[in-house]
């Protein structure tokens, strides 16, 4: 498939990610590069269009991030964003500088002439206007030569001007941003009309695509696979056993800190009586992992000990499998971005579930076919090829598992208790979320992006049936979040939380309270440990 590219140059805007996604809602491909890319490089990706982000500095200082003028001169079309509006118009010849009045937030933006980014874009009628997203301290004061004022805000002269002669559109506030009420509209006049994008990227062509490149890669090759249930490793097994079948193993190892049921679930997709005809291979690790973990309470040392069996397993099982030619990889593209391989930002996430592997499986490469998706388009993978809703819409779960949702010890026992609880607690946040998206024909404002049961180490005497009692509390989370770098405890209704509490109180033997977590992050992480 011939694909239509998109780059996203990163000036080291917190959204840079934002924008990538957006634009492939459009249909259209693209990847995010830091602004050091040589121009030569970009020259040969041949891109369709090029995207300017924002950025935290001023552009008119020494050292600040900067290309030069030559990027507006290669014919290609250019979008600036916010930063990269400003330094589009700073190097092209107009003047940028501090604003007297910061804009921040939700501002009405007034359209003063017609332009291809603001076809069809819905405005208020008598106002010519819009709400946009602005977060910015600098402004354009004068644009560059060649550019025509179009839109402007109370506070800001030039909220978008452009030379359409020579395709350069810049725009001060953020339409990659939600808030932004018709940025996506913007984004899409730009890459589909402007730049001329078809908008062939559809996953079902990323299928076909990925099936070929796999089966070129790895010819009559082994490929071994970690398999933790996740989304995106299922997404990974699934595609791989669409495209070489028996060559895949899969390993998955139930350390016994999974959720109720999950083990079997997993097994009954993609083990023999599943669907995919691999060679899949559980591991029954759970007495071996309570046993490390016995007696164990610092919570660091939990982690280690976690992904360390995790590793010791696995290379037993790879040594009996003997060498494979590749081994796969779950990565996607946050994961590259975010490594700094991508864009700008320097964010260093350690890959929890298959950090180290490569260290002690012999193989000669690595398969990592996912790694240009952003998460969203993971799971319409996962639904083209066909694995249930229910693993494709999982919600986010910790490598370590159960094993940072017990505070203290961990033991059978107390994974038991904590798996029911859980058990119970979602399936009634998942019920009343579901009657409110029926009733209301919207899905419900409290509902969270991520929820679960854990088990605090606090005993406490309560009464049940006349007998006095000294058992366990278990709290309950539920957070919305966008990123899960920040996040708000969601307001779960409170009958359900009172159901909730009843039926684990009734129905998990061992506990005798439920406490519900307030905690923001921050000051407080997601998870308990
Ligand atoms: P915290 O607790 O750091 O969680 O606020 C943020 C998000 O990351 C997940 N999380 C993990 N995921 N291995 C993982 O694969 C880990 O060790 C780990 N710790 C936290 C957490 O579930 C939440 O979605």
């Amino acid at each position: 498939m011939e694909k239509e590219l998109i780059i996203v140059l990163d000036f080291g805007g917190q959204y840079n990610q934002l924008v990538a996604r957006r634009v492939r809602e459009c249909n259209v491909y693209c990847e995010i590069y830091s602004y050091r890319m040589d121009i030569e490089k970009i020259k040969a990706m041949n891109p369709k269009g090029i995207i300017l982000t924002g950025g935290p500095n001023s552009c008119y200082e020494e050292d600040s991030p900067t290309y030069t003028d030559e990027l507006f001169k290669l014919g290609i079309p250019v979008l600036g964003l916010c930063y990269g509006a400003q330094l589009m118009n700073h190097v092209l010849g107009g003047k940028v500088e501090k604003a007297p009045v910061r804009e921040y937030g939700k501002t009405e933006v007034f359209v003063d002439q017609t332009s291809p980014l603001f076809e069809n874009v819905a405005l208020d009628s008598a106002e010519k206007s819009t709400i946009c997203w602005m977060s910015h301290f600098d402004y354009i004061s004068k644009p560059a030569p060649g550019f025509q004022i179009t839109a402007h805000t109370a506070d800001c002269p030039v909220a978008a001007d452009e030379d359409r002669e020579h395709n350069l559109y810049a725009i001060q506030f953020h339409p990659e941003v939600l808030h932004t009420i018709e940025g996506s509209k913007m984004l899409y006049n730009f890459v589909r009309n402007v730049c001329g994008c078809s908008g062939s990227w559809k996953m079902d062509s990323f299928v076909e695509n990925a099936i070929a490149e796999v089966r070129e890669k790895v010819g009559d090759g082994k490929v071994l696979l970690a398999l933790s249930g996740g989304v995106d490793s299922s997404v990974l097994a699934a595609l791989l056993a669409k495209a070489i079948g028996s060559q895949l193993t899969c390993v998955f190892v139930d350390h016994g800190l999974l959720r109720k049921n999950e083990g079997d679930e997993v097994e009954a997709v993609f083990g023999k009586e599943g669907s995919f005809d691999i060679n899949f291979v559980r591991v029954n690790a759970q007495e071996r992992y309570y046993q490390k973990l016995a007696g164990v309470t610092e919570p660091e040392a939990k982690r280690k000990i976690i992904g360390e069996e995790f590793i010791r397993v696995f290379e037993e099982e790879a040594k009996k499998i003997g060498a494979v030619d590749f081994l796969a990889q779950g990565t996607i593209y946050p994961d590259v971005v975010e490594s700094g391989l991508g864009g700008e930002s320097a964010v260093i996430k350690s890959h929890h579930n298959v950090g180290g592997l490569p260290d002690f499986v012999d193989f000669k490469d690595i398969v990592e076919p996912l790694r240009n998706l952003f998460k969203d388009e993971v799971r319409k993978v996962g639904l083209e090829l066909g694995l249930p809703e229910f693993l494709v819409y999982r919600q986010p779960f910790p490598g370590p598992g159960l094993g940072i949702r017990i505070i203290g010890e961990v033991t059978g026992e107390k994974v038991r208790i904590v798996q029911d609880a859980d058990a119970i607690y979602r399936e009634e946040v998942d019920k009343a979320a579901a009657d409110y998206k029926e009733e209301n024909g919207v899905e419900a404002t409290w509902m969270p992006n991520q929820y679960f049961a854990a088990l605090t180490n606090v005993r406490s005497v309560g009464v049940m049936g006349d007998e006095r009692t000294y058992d366990y509390a278990v709290v309950v989370r539920a957070v919305r979040t966008v990123d899960f770098m920040t996040a708000e405890a969601a307001e779960i209704p409170f009958e359900v939380l009172q159901t909730v509490m009843s039926r684990i109180i009734n129905e998990v033997k061992g506990v005798n309270r439920v406490f519900y977590d307030l905690t923001t992050k921050p000051p407080g992480t997601i998870e308990m440990e």
